[in-house]
């Protein structure tokens, strides 16, 4: 099986992350499957920008979860990158989704709630993503263990990654006694012994975010489930290159 190329945060490179445009472009440069950030406005509408106050990538100021839908679409979201994409807004899960169903691209959805622990989010996001119809392509992932425990309440067969950024003692055996069947790491903790205990305990390995060659290579050569990269046209060309 050949690593999914992730679009991380969409082709973030070439266009504001989390926006329709890294998403369009990601879907262009046939990555295999789309990452994106997902938190909750004040009237619980799942939305997806990554930081949890708005000022970095768009023209507000404050959290996201103080401003309703309305008004959180009328930032700009695109200005920061480049006036090119000035009055870019942020989108919405449910937009995103409607996007990519008749798509054939894989979906993470990393519920973004480490920091501010979004009430219900689990079952809020879980909800429409099978409303329409995409469980089987989608992976949810949290860097917050408590919020993989519920979404495996929700449903025991749900596709789930923790993340992390640490080797912690007993990683892969924390990560399947909190229901995960995946592991989302950052580069510089992956290694060929904790290549070997995922695949002795069944996890799914996938690696950000993972923008330089090298790195591609050495996730193709553990053949990691997948990888998250801000440049997925340099991912696929760096994949096409190897021997098969
Ligand atoms: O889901 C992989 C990666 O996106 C996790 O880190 O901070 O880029 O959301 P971050
Ligand atoms: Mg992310």
């Amino acid at each position: 099986m050949k690593t999914r190329i992730f679009a991380h945060r969409g082709a973030s490179q070439y266009a504001p992350e989390n926006t329709m445009p890294a998403f369009e472009l990601a879907y262009e440069m046939n990555a295999d499957g789309i990452e994106t950030d997902v938190q909750l406005t004040k009237d619980h509408i799942p939305v997806l920008i990554h930081d949890e106050n708005v000022r970095r990538t768009t023209n507000g100021i404050g959290f996201v979860q103080d401003y309703t839908l309305q008004e959180i679409i009328q930032l700009d979201a695109g200005s920061w990158f480049s006036s090119s994409f000035t009055n870019t807004s942020i989108v919405t899960l449910e937009k995103f989704l409607q996007w990519i169903s008749p798509k054939s691209l894989k979906l993470n959805l990393e519920l973004k709630n480490n920091v501010i622990d979004y009430k219900n989010l689990e079952s809020i996001v879980y909800n429409m993503v099978k409303d329409y119809g995409l469980l089987e392509r989608t992976v949810f992932s949290s860097f917050n263990p408590k919020s993989m425990e519920r979404m495996y309440k929700l449903d025991p067969a749900a596709n789930t990654a923790f993340l992390t950024t640490s080797k912690i003692r007993r990683l892969t055996q924390f990560t399947r006694s909190i229901g995960c069947n995946g592991l989302h790491i950052k580069y510089r903790i992956l290694s060929s012994q904790l290549v070997e205990e995922c695949r002795k305990t069944g996890l799914d390995l996938r690696v950000f975010t993972v923008n330089r060659p090298a790195q591609m290579d050495r996730c193709y050569k553990f053949k990691c489930a997948g990888l998250f990269t801000d440049v997925p046209d340099f991912a696929l060309k760096q994949r096409s290159s190897l021997p098969n």
